[in-house]
């Protein structure tokens, strides 16, 4: 790592930032160490877990493979910047609405990507809910529960009439899970 720091500007969760870093620290670092956001988990560290998904200029990111470099000027979200003010977001409401955390390593990263998902697709399949979650690992609710909770978000959205995850119910997404090959159960 280069010994000469440098100063990065950027937005984090709608709140200007300049941080003195070494460029090719990562995001996940800044966020936690010297932004004191520490709602940002680690678990791998290499890109295989979702924990530390945070969104850069609208989309997910792993925080752990972002050098700080990339991110001059950009605005980022973090899970303390979900909510809108005391209003929890439709996405955390479901998830302790229908039990989608037990130890909330995961549930920061998993709400990101369902945010994600839902701006991407106001109205997912299943198979569009699947793919927006892949990248994040839970080793607890077996992913039912955070199944469950992404389409209860989804049909409680103010926002979003989602026809067709509202078309779903619990026993559909079972089925659904226990056919495919992604080790839901
Ligand atoms: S800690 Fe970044 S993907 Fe696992
Ligand atoms: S709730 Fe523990 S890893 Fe997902």
């Amino acid at each position: 790592m280069p010994a000469e720091k440098i100063t990065i500007n950027f937005t984090v969760n709608g709140a200007a930032h300049s941080a003195r870093v070494y460029p090719m620290a990562r995001l996940l670092d800044v966020l936690r160490a010297e932004l004191r956001l520490t709602g940002t988990k680690e678990g791998c560290g290499e890109g295989e877990c979702g924990a530390c998904s945070v969104l850069l200029d609208g989309a997910l990111v792993n925080s752990c493979l972002v050098p700080v470099a990339q991110v001059a000027h950009a605005n980022i979200t973090t899970i303390e910047g979900v909510a809108d003010g005391e209003q929890l977001h439709a996405v955390q409401q479901a998830f302790i609405e229908c039990g989608g955390a037990q130890c909330g390593i995961c549930t920061p990263g998993m709400v990101l990507a369902a945010v994600a998902l839902l701006a991407e697709h106001p109205q997912p399949t299943l198979d569009e809910m699947r793919n927006g979650l892949a990248g994040n690992l839970c080793r607890c609710t077996g992913y039912m529960k955070i199944f469950e909770s992404v389409v209860r978000a989804c049909q409680q959205s103010r926002t979003a009439d989602c026809q067709s995850a509202g078309s779903l119910d619990a026993a559909d997404i079972g089925r659904d899970c226990q056919h495919s090959g992604l080790g839901l159960n």
